[in-house]
């Protein structure tokens, strides 16, 4: 904050956990805090184990010696919550982490700095002391080095001179004792934003950004600073502003929507009240003259639990509204049109297309297996389905005439990123299909499908799924317009769309069955989850959702291949659900059920309702309504969601954050 209606401490602090709070998502297993000490000559640290209102706690019980009843008209605060990657989770290996005892230079970062023991082995040479296993106290030990040797560099030139030092992926943000009141943050790979408050509502154009380029080398590239030729300021109206740095906007969305998105290696510096914003010398990227601070939809109650007990629970009821977002203004349900206008353009250059690749992690990924049928069938091209991770373990063959999907419900995550930039240099066109506006993938990709299923809280993804599917299902709609063969197959799935709400409402009324089945369920060690064909990516789904929300194991199984393998775990104790829809694979299905029953297993189906046949052979039943049948996948995974969720709550785990996880895995 700078010269705004002057902050107590205590307000301070609060803005800081609370901000901590909805990026808490992220990852949850310690968090921590530097401020100002009392007398404003030191930084205090304070740092815990465990999630956010554990350190909030801490702060309460020293209040007293934080000052928390005074005000500061200028102040920089850092905070961070962490997902372990290098080190265990432990109050020593949380951020922010410092250079000394004395905290000269506190650092919070998300990422993973890949050559940090080329430089802690260097600085242990040059005398410094490491206390914790992370990769981060490397940073603040290395700007407290350079410092030393450079007592007339400021704060932005120290940061510069770090990170030319760095390997891999980070988003930083440094707060130093030798610069009071400054803040610096910066970032590669990992993502970072500015937030914009100003007392009255500035245009873009009029707020306090100084723009400066390639001044990262004294001496070598002179500095070119330029002052935002638009803004006019009265002097006391350009301090009257407050910056908030963060991962991601819902941290900072109460106080404005104003934001900025950082690129890779620009070094953002507050100083005085005024943002600076500098490239380094030698890198590529958007002129920072053309930056746009944006405004944001997103608003607060739409990050608020509202009536539910958990952000998960909220997600998967929100999923009749979410699918409706997503096709909102892109389908034509009268004249059976389909836009989507992301893409638009790149149209004729995909139909002439080689191949289409679907990439993505976890449930996106499931997303690409649910619809690779459906755009097989519409598109005739061959459809490729890669997780992330093993596509770029594969150093896959990708040419300039491929079509990749990179589908990511946070637009951030990591292994997505990386192959989206390996297909990216070799040539092929790149579409984004994610829920984050302006995330790294959105930006990075030539054109794109947002989902707009609205912001997804839960580390268990839910409404994001179902929105990707109903994103990809039009996608092969466009695609397909103008084939005559395909147009009665094409009006038939635009009508299930149509009716595809009611349908979703009516899955979400079996709420107290599938209750019911968990309370069975919820003691046993493992459940296997069997399907095939249209509804073999909601086996795979819902085997996810139970391993990370309820830690049971649980796998979901092509029954196709029941008899090569499988069929060995059936007996009467092992728990079963079958997917058993009257479409092209049902008599398929039903061999893999009688299969099953025939070896005393006791399968609980989901199937059709009034399908009397099937639910004969069940030991339970869960019925949901019939529709097209490549998109009886949105009805059949509801289920399950509601099944994980219930089970978890039973057995007393943390929906919202499963352990170990976090929603949006920023490093590989
Ligand atoms: C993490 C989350 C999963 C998610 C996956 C991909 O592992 O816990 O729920 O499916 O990342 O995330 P993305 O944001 O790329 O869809």
């Amino acid at each position: 904050i700078n010269h705004l209606t002057p902050k107590t401490r205590r307000e301070i602090l609060e803005l800081l956990i609370n901000g901590l709070k909805r990026q808490e998502y992220r990852g949850y297993d310690s968090a921590g805090v530097a401020v100002d000490s009392a007398d404003q000559k030191d930084i205090a640290v304070l740092k815990r184990q465990g999630k956010v209102a554990a350190l909030e706690e801490m702060l309460q019980e020293r209040s007293v010696e934080l000052s928390v009843d005074e005000s500061v008209s200028s102040h920089c605060g850092i905070a961070h919550t962490r997902w372990a990657t290098h080190g265990e989770p432990s109050a020593v290996n949380s951020h922010p982490q410092r250079s000394g005892d004395d905290n000269a230079f506190v650092v919070i970062h998300n990422g993973i700095i890949t050559n940090y023991k080329t430089v802690k082995t260097f600085l242990e040479n040059k005398g410094y002391v490491f206390e914790s296993a992370t990769d981060t106290e490397a940073i603040a030990k290395l700007v407290h080095h350079i410092y030393s040797q450079h007592k007339d560099y400021s704060f932005q030139e120290l940061v510069e001179q770090v990170i030319q030092q760095l390997e891999g992926a980070f988003a930083l943000c440094f707060k130093s004792r030798h610069f009071p009141n400054e803040c610096v943050a910066t970032r590669r790979g990992s993502p970072l934003l500015v937030a914009i408050k100003t007392r009255r509502r500035l245009s873009s154009d009029h707020v306090p950004i100084m723009y400066t380029n390639n001044k990262a080398t004294r001496g070598v590239v002179p500095s070119v600073p330029r002052v935002n030729s638009h803004a006019h300021f009265e002097p006391e109206e350009e301090r009257d502003v407050e910056y908030f740095f963060a991962s991601d906007a819902s941290a900072v969305i109460e106080h404005t929507n104003r934001v900025l998105y950082f690129e890779d290696d620009d070094v953002a510096h507050v100083k005085d009240g005024v943002l600076s914003i500098h490239r380094l010398s030698g890198t590529t990227g958007t002129d920072p003259h053309q930056r746009e601070i944006q405004t944001l939809k997103l608003e607060l109650q739409q990050i608020m639990k509202g009536n539910y007990d958990y952000f998960m629970q909220k997600e998967i009821f929100e999923q009749p509204e979410s699918v409706i977002n997503t096709m909102r203004g892109r389908l034509n349900f009268a004249n059976g049109t389909v836009t989507l206008g992301g893409i638009k353009d790149y149209i004729p250059e995909i139909k002439r297309c080689r191949r289409l690749m679907l990439i993505g992690c976890g449930t996106s990924y499931h997303s690409a297996v649910a619809t690779r049928q459906l755009l097989e069938e519409l598109t005739e091209l061959p459809v490729m389905v890669e997780l992330a991770s093993d596509f770029l373990d594969r150093n896959t063959p990708v040419f300039r005439d491929d079509v990749c999907f990179f589908i990511s419900q946070s637009g951030e995550t990591a292994d997505t990123l990386m192959a989206l930039r390996y297909c990216k240099r070799h040539g092929a066109l790149i579409i984004g299909v994610t829920n984050t506006v302006g995330s790294s993938i959105c930006r990075e990709s030539h054109c794109g499908v947002h989902i707009n299923a609205g912001p997804e809280i839960g580390v268990a993804s839910t409404k994001a799924y179902t929105s990707q599917f109903l994103s990809l299902v039009m996608f092969a709609l466009v695609v397909s317009e103008d084939r005559i063969s395909l147009q009665k197959r094409r009006r038939d799935i635009i009508e299930g769309l149509h009716e595809l709400e009611p349908k979703i409402r009516q899955v979400l009324a079996l709420d107290g069955e599938v209750k019911a089945l968990a309370e069975d369920l919820y003691r046993q060690r493992s459940l296997l989850i069997m399907g095939r064909g249209y509804n073999f990516a909601t086996c795979l789904e819902g085997a996810l959702k139970v391993k990370e929300l309820t830690y049971m194991h649980s796998e979901g199984i092509m029954a196709g291949e029941l008899k090569h393998g499988p069929l060995a775990l059936i007996d009467d104790s092992m728990p079963v659900m079958m997917i058993v829809m009257r479409d092209p694979v049902y008599s398929k299905c039903m061999n893999a059920l009688q299969q099953v029953t025939a070896r005393q297993g006791r399968p609980i189906v989901v199937c059709e309702e009034g399908d009397r046949e099937t639910a004969a052979l069940a030991s339970r039943c869960l019925h949901v309504p019939r529709t097209v049948d490549c998109l009886q996948g949105v009805l059949t995974v509801i289920p399950m969601q509601l099944l994980a969720y219930h089970i978890a709550v039973l057995r007393g785990c943390n929906v919202d954050c499963p352990r170990n996880l976090a929603k949006s895995v920023t490093v590989e």
